[in-house]
């Protein structure tokens, strides 16, 4: 056995008829407490591969397994689960509510574990501090910079102390500063064990992550590891 918390073997993706190939064969071995990058350019299937990983999506054929489960023989339910306990999402298109404090909309990420709201709440104020938001607790999104609210998205995440995060694009519409912020606040989260899987079009953030691994037309063309220059 090993320790992969993702593992996924020729893993498919096709989307309609014709069928619009958006993954081709993908393997994929995490292993617990990496943090990786995914670059690649737009449409080479990212997105997808992030969300067959956080089984939001199905593969089309192949393997994949998360943390340890085989997630073609898991029904709605356990997927549910799955996700709730075991894996954090910071979205592409990342939304916070207008008019909710960044307290209460990270308290959210534990409404459906059954957690009463005093604890969401005080938990909510331990996760904000720990991607640096400790003093803007009570603002709302419009008081909030771009990276500041890309870390609320963070903080949300990972209220539940999930095994896997995942990232999609979180520096997308920051600049270098902010960037260079979100990104240390996910090595934090992996030098404290979290697995962290971050889709970047940052090369120059991507080459100072420990693993690359690069897609493009839906195929993994390069897995680099070791901090690039
Ligand atoms: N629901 C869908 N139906 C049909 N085709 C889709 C669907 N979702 C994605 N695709 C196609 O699959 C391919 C991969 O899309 P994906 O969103 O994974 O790309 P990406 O690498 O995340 O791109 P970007 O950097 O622009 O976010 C694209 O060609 C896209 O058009
Ligand atoms: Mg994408």
């Amino acid at each position: 056995m090993s320790d992969a918390i993702v593992e996924l073997r020729g893993v498919t993706r096709s989307y309609g008829s014709p069928p619009t190939v958006a993954l081709n064969g993908v393997d994929l071995m995490v292993e617990e407490g990496e943090i990786l990058a995914i670059v690649g350019p737009s449409g080479s299937g990212k997105t997808t591969l992030l969300n067959i990983v956080g089984s939001l999506d199905q593969a089309t054929s192949g393997t994949t397994r998360i943390a340890g489960h085989d997630v073609t023989r898991m029904d709605d339910a356990d997927l549910s689960a799955l996700r709730a306990h075991t894996i954090g999402f910071v979205f592409q298109q990342f939304h916070l509510s207008d008019g909710v404090t960044a307290l209460d909309d990270v308290a959210t990420g534990l409404l459906y574990t059954g957690t009463p709201r005093r604890e969401r709440r005080r938990r909510a104020a331990s996760a904000l501090e720990r991607v640096g938001l400790g003093d803007r607790l009570h603002h709302h999104p419009h008081q909030l910079s771009g990276g500041e609210r890309q870390r609320v998205a963070i903080a949300r995440a990972v209220i539940g102390d999930p095994r896997l995060l995942l990232a999609d694009e979180p520096t997308g519409s920051l600049d270098t500063r902010s960037g260079d912020a979100v990104m240390q606040v996910l090595g934090e989260l992996a030098d404290a064990g979290t697995t962290v899987v971050v889709i970047t079009h940052d090369l120059a953030l991507a080459a100072r992550m420990p693993r690359r691994v690069r897609l493009r037309d839906g195929e993994v063309v390069a897995d680099e590891r070791g901090v690039a220059a």
